[in-house]
């Protein structure tokens, strides 16, 4: 199955990719859902609302210094370096992914599509003006913007919030342009991100998807792959370098 997957990739010049917090499972990273997930210990409404922020903004960052703590101790996996492989067997290639953990920049992805937004990066809660990557914030004391005094926030996109447009568009431009659309470590249960794969489909993709455990997508992929990213993408590479030297 691998094998007629990589020579499909072969004759392909387009490809997109979505993934979730199952790329980064592997690197230590708590996924969402599930057993171990962070949403089975914390409760989202609590913590990712913009209600959250502003009752108590304090918990609020204290939740995301420890998420940008536990995130900044990881590397990325062979998931994320085949990913940044991957790239050169297209002509044209999106890396769209879900997560805010930085770790497809970190394995040397260029071009990424952060539809959720990025955890280092702090903005104004009011006017949205970004402030540059890495300001710790001391959530005793929470800055305030210079242009309109609101206070700093996470750059990330919270529950009941609207993804940042223009990241959202291309991605979806870049589904509806692929031959080939994988998607990896996704429950592939949030919309619209989870909307990718399936107008991806529709517009004639080979929808590939690599999960350890079945979701809404598995019985409409084309190849589902019930295996770890961190182990199927590095063999996947293997075998399209094998073909590439032949
Ligand atoms: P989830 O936690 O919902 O799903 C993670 C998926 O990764 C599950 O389907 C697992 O089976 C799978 N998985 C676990 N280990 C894996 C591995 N080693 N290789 C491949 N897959 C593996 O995370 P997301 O789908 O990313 O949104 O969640 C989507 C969004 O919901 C997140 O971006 C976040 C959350 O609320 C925001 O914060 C806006
Ligand atoms: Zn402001």
């Amino acid at each position: 199955m691998l094998e007629k997957l990589a020579e499909i990739i072969t004759n392909c010049s387009n490809g997109a990719v979505l993934t979730g917090a199952g790329i980064s499972a592997e690197s230590g990273v708590p996924t969402f859902r599930g057993k171990e997930g962070l949403w089975g210990k914390f409760r989202p409404e609590q913590l990712a609302t913009m209600e959250a922020f502003i009752a108590s903004p304090e918990i609020v960052w204290e939740w995301y210094n420890w998420r940008r703590q536990l995130i900044g101790e990881v590397q990325p996996n062979p998931g994320h370096y085949a990913l940044c492989e991957l790239e050169r067997f297209f002509d044209s290639f999106a890396l769209i992914t879900q997560n805010v953990d930085n770790l497809h920049r970190l394995a040397g992805s260029t071009r990424v599509l952060e539809l959720h937004g990025n955890i280092y990066r702090n903005k104004c809660s009011q006017c949205s003006t970004i402030l540059d990557e890495g300001v710790d914030i001391d959530p005793a004391a929470i800055p305030v913007c210079e242009k309109c005094g609101g206070k700093i926030r996470p750059d990330v996109v919270w529950f009941g919030e609207m993804l940042p447009e223009d990241v959202i568009n291309e991605a979806f431009a870049r589904a509806e342009q692929a031959e080939v659309f994988f998607s990896i470590g996704t429950s592939a249960m949030v919309h619209p991100a989870a909307s990718l794969p399936l107008v991806a489909k529709r517009a004639g993709a080979t929808l590939v998807e690599i999960n350890p455990e079945e979701t809404p997508l598995s019985h409409l992929a084309d190849f589902y792959f019930p295996a770890k990213s961190g182990e199927m993408l590095p063999e996947l590479l293997t075998l399209l370098e094998q073909r590439a030297s032949h």
